[in-house]
């Protein structure tokens, strides 16, 4: 099967200092897959590569069968690819409703009622905080929000950093769920999560990072059973009742 995303020998980062290095995988289309690593590890500068919004140094963006790496981040999201970065909303003073029609900019006027609808459907918080500025939302639904805003583009691909982060439990369920129900539409999801746990759960496949390099890949189930795994980003032990 052609992969929905293939990365060949890609070297990315800031300034002249290439942070994710010599880095590969393949995303079957409609897949999950939960990028794992310590803080400073290169997650973030890995999708932002794949989005286009930091310097690339060497290798290929494969997406849909061409080599993407000199396409503009608007192209890509036209495209569909969808990045939603780690962090706070960034329309503080715009309402919910407001955030959510920027969100549709790339959009034919005819589809952001329903689109907007429907991730409406997903978080039912957005309803509830219709005409609240964003910035007065808790830093967990304004990450919600922030997912959604990338959501109503209806993506091919979608980029997920920390989006539980700062959530309550019951939200971080929430978002887990929205995911496998993005993902069962045929979206491809790479996602990276501090709730490794959860994460794995809804995951079919993990790929681990450590300083800017691919460390490990391979079946969610197998790397979370992995020891130097559990050691160092489940606890040492497994809880079944976290995240999803
Ligand atoms: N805009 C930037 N300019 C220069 N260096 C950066 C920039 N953003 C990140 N870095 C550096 O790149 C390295 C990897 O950072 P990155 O944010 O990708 O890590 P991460 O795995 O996402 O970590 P975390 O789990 O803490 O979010 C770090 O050494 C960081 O200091
Ligand atoms: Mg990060």
């Amino acid at each position: 099967m052609t992969p929905a995303l293939e990365l060949v020998g890609l070297s990315a980062g800031y300034g002249e200092v290439p942070i994710v290095r010599d880095f590969s995988t393949r995303l079957p289309p409609g897949s999950i897959t939960t990028l794992i690593g310590g803080n400073g590890a290169g997650k973030s500068t890995l999708l932002r590569a794949i989005y286009g919004t930091n310097r690339w140094f060497a290798g290929q963006v494969v997406y849909e069968g061409q080599d993407i790496h000199t396409v503009d981040p608007t192209e890509r999201l036209r495209r569909g690819i969808a990045f939603v970065p780690q962090g706070r909303c960034n329309f503080p003073s715009m309402t919910v409703a407001e955030n959510l029609k920027l969100g549709c900019y790339v959009l034919p006027a005819k589809l952001h009622r329903e689109r907007t609808d429907r991730v409406v459907s997903l978080f039912p918080m957005l309803r509830e905080k219709w005409s609240v500025a964003a910035g007065n939302l808790s830093g967990g639904e304004q990450q919600v929000l922030e997912t959604a805003m990338v959501l109503v583009t209806a993506p091919k691909l979608l980029l997920l950093d920390e989006p539980s982060l700062g959530l309550s439990p019951k939200m971080q369920g929430e978002v887990f769920a929205a995911v496998q129900d993005i993902a069962a539409t045929g979206v491809t999801v790479l996602i990276v999560e501090q709730n490794v746990h959860g994460a794995l759960l809804i995951s079919h496949t993990a790929i681990v990072m450590e300083l800017g390099r691919k460390f490990m890949e391979g079946p969610a189930a197998a790397v979370r059973e992995d020891p130097r795994i559990r050691e160092a980003y489940l606890g040492g032990n497994i809880k079944e009742s976290a995240g999803a």
